[in-house]
């Protein structure tokens, strides 16, 4: 890994052994973009770039003798708006006289080792000094008197670049900013999809795949989360990549805020992509010496198709974004009570839960919704934290022993972004809510959101959670948030400053969760936002896992899993077995299925076990014990995506331990067929040379629509090369029923 500055050329490279990314200062300092893609040595400039004199792509004042040259027609790094350059902007900043004009020349630069910390931003960090290095480069605006500083992080290892900006008004006068992201790359073609990940509440992250477009594309939220709507992620796919081969560009927005991803295919076929905050219903008054922070965007590079680009995001996330404790450790198998019991609980019910949880060998049990305040639905008592003593009357403290005395670890669910308008809370400060004076507000769920954008409420809710947090031994905090934000504002910020609102809460929140964080270290966060709708590596940074989603049927889960598995790995992603016919669609699928697709992530059960059938119980002992074996391959081994539920009706995948020895590999036929055609299962990424023990097979018996969970099959105790497994690949049994799953367990033979 090394950055290079070239001063006669005027050009940066930074280089690893995978990828290059350069840019050169060209005449007038402006800076140009010229490559980033599959390593290149020494980068010298054989696709150079081109200058025509272009109708109605004007020049800079200094370059008005040479038609040729316009901002207009050039790639460039971080172009402004007003000065020529028609395309979308990364930039716009209004100025006092009114001017919205930005005109950013080159000034100088720094090469950093490691890789700084963005402050009061999530960001992916570096090992040491060695395992990264960043490149600032300092542009400024000698007019208005604005600098801009570009970052550009580069990791030893992995093929991922990260870039932020910060914008300092070195001016004695306040400016405004419009407009600032944190990304803008240009491509000089559009011989791309584009992938972006779409939903809705239980639905999330469904793959979308379209060819660029002549005009200009949009993936945003104005949420005021992330959102389960559109997900702040987009990818750049030549057409022929799939899978396995290919080129792609993945860009993930470390940010759980509005966000807005745009490209544009412009008119002589080039492509720009800007990734950043949401401009809509933004702006920042940036007074004299004062900076803002862009949030950063991880943009990766491969060469080999979409799951390798996976692989980078999921290896980047785990190992340098995550933090804390549970970074690299095992999580806990859970039942959590939601779907077994809603609001109807008390202390003996989930004692109940607990004992039987533990005799099924499942290892933590999270108490969660209804538990406070006068919570027995979801109309009131959010933000009065106190527990209801006519559900518990031991309090959390009685409960917590009472479950950790039948072996499991205690979780508890919060809200703690939210207050209900019927709540002690909000009859004390109704002024804490965002809100616009003289305006009726909207209720969601009959709840209001805090605002955090003011630090009065962000302390109280650190110390309101501290004092619940230590109130009792709990190991694990589930952190919900259930509505969007409506009639954005603060009642403490003046009027120039209302449109910071919705990002200032993100400050907020970010800072809340690093004291309550860095305060319980021990303590598993799980996030949440009715199921996956802040589901964005902003959280993760503060919190190891998330909730999927609030759809848990099995078959919804499979392009869940998958779509979210495009950039986060199986290790963040809750997934719980439930009942059936199941919650949210009715549907009826197999114990077996349930709790194959719920151990492609951090698995659990979200049922009252108790009311299982002997048959299920056996099944859910034999699952639990199974998901132990194979648990630090599925969560911590290499997840490659096999079969695609949104192009067929099935779906795969596998995992591969850290070492290499042991492979799980899981498939599930959505619909059975009459005449189906017999499915051959190529596996990916094994040893070529190495040979492979199938130990394992467990699938449904053929012909019987009582689906037994036993194991077996002719394949069990047969070793294959890897080469043979991954060309010829392993022939799956016909199955004459519905959502039928099977998984293989082969062990690398030594
Ligand atoms: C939404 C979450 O996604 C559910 O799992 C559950 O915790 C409910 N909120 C509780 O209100």
């Amino acid at each position: 890994m090394n950055i290079t500055f070239d001063k006669v050329t005027g050009q940066f490279q930074l280089n690893n052994d995978r990828i290059s990314y350069v840019m050169q200062v060209l005449n007038g300092g402006y800076l140009a973009h010229l490559y980033f893609g599959s390593k290149i040595s020494r980068y010298r400039g054989s696709a150079a770039l081109s200058y025509y004199d272009r109708g109605f792509s004007p020049q800079p004042y200094d370059f008005r003798h040479d038609r040729t040259f316009s901002l207009d027609t050039q790639p460039l790094e971080y172009s402004t708006y007003g000065i020529g350059d028609y395309r979308i902007t990364p930039l716009h900043i209004q100025y006092k006289n009114g001017s919205t004009i930005t005109d950013l020349r080159y000034k100088g630069h720094k090469i950093i080792a490691g890789k700084p910390e963005l402050t009061g931003l999530p960001a992916t960090y570096a090992l040491s000094d060695e395992d990264a290095q960043t490149l600032e480069i300092e542009l400024v605006d000698e007019t208005e008197k604005v600098n801009v500083f570009l970052s550009y992080t580069i990791f030893h290892t992995l093929p991922v670049i990260c870039r932020s900006s910060r914008i300092l008004n070195n001016s004695d006068k306040a400016i405004r900013i419009l407009k600032a992201d944190s990304l803008s790359l240009d491509f000089r073609d559009h011989d791309f999809d584009m992938l972006t990940l779409y939903g809705a509440h239980a639905n999330e992250r469904n793959l979308c795949r379209q060819p660029l477009q002549h005009s200009i594309q949009t993936v945003a939220s104005n949420r005021g989360a992330s959102s389960h709507q559109q997900s702040p992620f987009i990818a750049l796919a030549k057409p022929q990549t799939n899978e396995q081969q290919g080129e792609v560009y993945g860009f993930s927005l470390v940010y759980s805020g509005n966000f807005a991803i745009q490209t544009e295919v412009d008119q002589f076929g080039c492509t720009r992509l800007n990734i950043g905050l949401n401009p809509l219903d933004f702006s920042w008054q940036l007074t004299s010496g004062q900076s803002f922070q862009t949030p950063e965007t991880v943009s990766v590079y491969s060469a080999e198709g979409l799951n390798d680009m996976s692989h980078t995001f999921h290896q980047l996330y785990r190992t340098r974004l995550i933090r804390g404790s549970y970074k690299e450790k095992l999580r806990p198998i859970l039942v959590n009570n939601w779907e077994a019991t809603y609001f109807d609980f008390n202390e003996a019910k989930i004692d109940q839960l607990a004992s039987d949880a533990a005799d099924l060998g499942i290892e933590l049990l999270v108490l969660d919704d209804g538990w406070f305040g006068q919570r027995n639905d979801d109309n009131t008592s959010l933000g009065d934290w106190f527990v209801n003593t006519a559900k518990l009357p031991d309090g959390l403290k009685g409960l917590a022993e009472k479950v950790i005395a039948r072996g499991l670890k205690f979780g508890l669910w919060v809200e703690p972004e939210m207050v209900s308008e019927a709540s002690e809370l909000y009859k004390a400060h109704a002024d804490w809510c965002i809100q616009v004076a003289g305006h009726s507000f909207t209720e969601g769920r009959h709840q209001l959101i805090l605002d955090l954008s003011r630090q009065d409420v962000c302390d109280y809710l650190v110390d309101t959670l501290s004092s619940v947090f230590s109130s009792a031994p709990i190991s694990y905090v589930k952190w919900d948030m259930n509505r969007h934000m409506t009639e954005i504002g603060s009642a403490q910020l003046p009027p120039e400053r209302q449109r910071e609102t919705a990002h200032r809460y993100m400050l907020g929140l970010y800072q809340i969760m690093d004291k309550l964080t860095a305060k319980f270290p021990d303590i598993l966060f799980e996030s949440c936002s009715g199921g996956g709708g802040r589901f964005d590596a902003g959280i993760l940074y503060y919190m190891p896992q998330t909730w999927t989603s609030d759809n848990t049927d099995a078959i919804c889960r499979l392009k869940i899993q998958h779509g979210t598995s495009l950039v986060f790995p199986p290790i963040s992603m809750g997934a719980h077995v439930s009942v059936i016919p199941n919650h949210q669609v009715g549907r009826s699928t197999p114990m077996q299925t349930r709790a194959f697709t719920a151990m492609a992530g951090t698995f659990g059960y979200e049922l009252d076990l108790g009311k299982l059938s002997t048959a299920d119980k056996a099944a859910v002992k034999e699952h639990v014990a199974l998901y132990k074996k194979i648990r630090p391959t599925c969560q911590l081994g290499t997840y490659t995506r096999l079969l695609s539920p949104f192009e067929s009706n099935e779906s795969a995948w596998q995992a591969i331990s850290t070492d290499g020895n042991q492979v799980v590999v899981t498939y599930c036929k959505i619909l059975a067929e009459p005449a189906s055609q017999i499915r051959i299962l190529k596996l990916a990424g094994l040893d070529s040379n190495a040979e492979y023990k199938i130990t394992d097979c467990y699938k449904p018996k053929r012909l019987s629509l009582v689906y037994a969970d036993e194991p077996g099959s002719n394949l069990i105790g047969q070793s294959f090369g890897g080469d043979e497994l991954m060309n010829a690949g392993i022939t799956i049994d016909r199955i004459d029923a519905d959502f039928i799953s099977t998984m293989w367990i082969l062990e690398k033979v030594k």
